[in-house]
């Protein structure tokens, strides 16, 4: 009895943190409903814009010297979805990137926005659907995760603006690329990334979202030396999703069922050594540093909604009309947006549903410019400080 007792408060105070953490997200499901959002902005102005061109980007990455933001968007994705778990049998049409010049913000959309073309490609446009991209500036390399039917790779680019055309240079082959998601260099021959799960949602959906939900630490932070292509586990994190350089130490990994953003001190054996937990008010989606050092952070306040969302979105933007006009086809789902530094701590910028399904910031902090990519929106959000 007596021993009974104490492994059950054992057992009990191991999972309190875990039951509170629980309790938090629940609460969001209520504070959070569209109709009771609390909707506030500290932007200057900001607009939706491309609606027209641009559909379910998911990130975002800027060049400052150039005024040019690298995005990622797969349209493929309301079929589509490898993490949330939403497959339909049909033929799937393949996502793209795309670079917008944001240098002149009255540029028309055909002047801003521009398709990149995948050369030496190997399964050419037909099945390519980026999830977390990454560009390492230096040797313009860019890192692309590709949920592809066949399975999830991370394929490696060379870019070139003045072209436009991203070439392909190889595909990182090896056990740990599981189900990755974001992606952070390091070094020229060195990056982490983030699996989101132990089980993939491809695989078994029941148990992926077993594990989301349940916030089980199945996720993994991994790190890669690309010369020798050997690969270690770093970290294990409940759905990890965002991955970011923070300083030349420390790493930002956001976890989305957490929910809060975990800083690493970066060892010189590339290990992890965890410093701390941010919390945040959100389910968080991806992370960005910019030019300030400041993490900016972009999330989903109300998870149902996005659920929703996901699941609709293949009948929301069907051919046919009455199957766009389904009651299901109002719901929006909310985005926040926030930032934070070690001293001012953590401060919220955004929430509304102007803008739908928020999943990366990024900030050109001298021109005062952010940009919000939505999973499932049209456009993309650029507002100005
Ligand atoms: C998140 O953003 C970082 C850059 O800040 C990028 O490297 C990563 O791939 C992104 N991930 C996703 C899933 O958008
Ligand atoms: C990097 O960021 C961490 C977290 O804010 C901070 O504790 C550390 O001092 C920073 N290191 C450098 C070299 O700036």
């Amino acid at each position: 009895m007596y021993l009974k007792t104490t492994i059950g408060l054992i057992l009990l105070s191991l999972a309190s943190p875990y039951l509170y953490d629980r309790e938090q997200v629940l609460e969001t499901f209520f504070r959070n409903a569209p109709g009771k959002l609390n909707k506030f902005s500290t932007f200057k102005e900001y607009e939706v814009k491309f609606a027209n061109k641009l559909r379910n980007c998911e990130d975002a990455l800027l060049d400052e010297a150039m005024g040019l933001a690298i995005l990622s968007c797969d349209v493929g994705r309301d079929k589509w979805n490898t993490v949330m778990g939403n497959f339909h049998n049909e033929r799937v049409p393949s996502g793209a990137l795309y670079i917008y010049d944001y240098s002149n913000f009255d540029l028309s959309d055909e002047a801003a926005v521009k398709r990149l073309t995948l050369t030496d490609f190997p399964s050419g446009d037909t099945d390519f659907h980026p999830l977390g991209i990454e560009y390492y500036v230096p040797t313009s390399t860019l890192y692309v995760v590709n949920h592809a039917s066949t399975g999830s790779t991370i394929e490696i680019f060379h870019l070139s603006v003045s072209s436009l055309t991203a070439t392909h240079i190889r595909t990182l082959k090896h056990p740990l690329v599981h189900t990755p998601n974001s992606i952070a260099a390091i070094t020229d021959t060195e990056i982490y990334f983030t699996n989101d799960h132990y089980f993939p949602a491809r695989e078994n959906t029941l148990l992926a979202k077993a594990e989301t939900y349940l916030a089980v630490p199945g996720g993994s932070v991994v790190h890669v030396n690309l010369i020798t292509d050997s690969a270690k586990i770093v970290a294990h994190i409940p759905f990890p999703n965002g991955i970011a350089v923070l300083n030349e130490t420390t790493l930002a990994v956001s976890s989305t069922s957490k929910p809060g953003v975990y800083l690493y001190t970066m060892t010189k054996q590339s290990d992890l050594v965890l410093q701390k937990v941010i919390r945040v008010p959100s389910l968080i989606d991806n992370l960005s540093v910019d030019a300030n050092g400041k993490l900016l952070i972009a999330g989903h306040p109300h998870a149902p909604s996005l659920v929703t969302v996901s699941g609709a979105r293949a009948l929301c933007n069907s051919d046919k009309p009455e199957e766009r006009e389904s009651e299901v086809c109002k719901v929006r789902a909310p985005s926040w947006v926030g930032e934070w530094t070690e001293e001012a701590g953590l401060r919220e910028l955004y929430q509304g549903l102007d803008f739908q399904t928020s999943c990366t910031a990024i900030r050109d902090t001298k021109k005062g410019l952010g940009i919000v990519t939505g999973l499932y929106e049209r456009g993309i959000m650029v507002w100005k400080e």
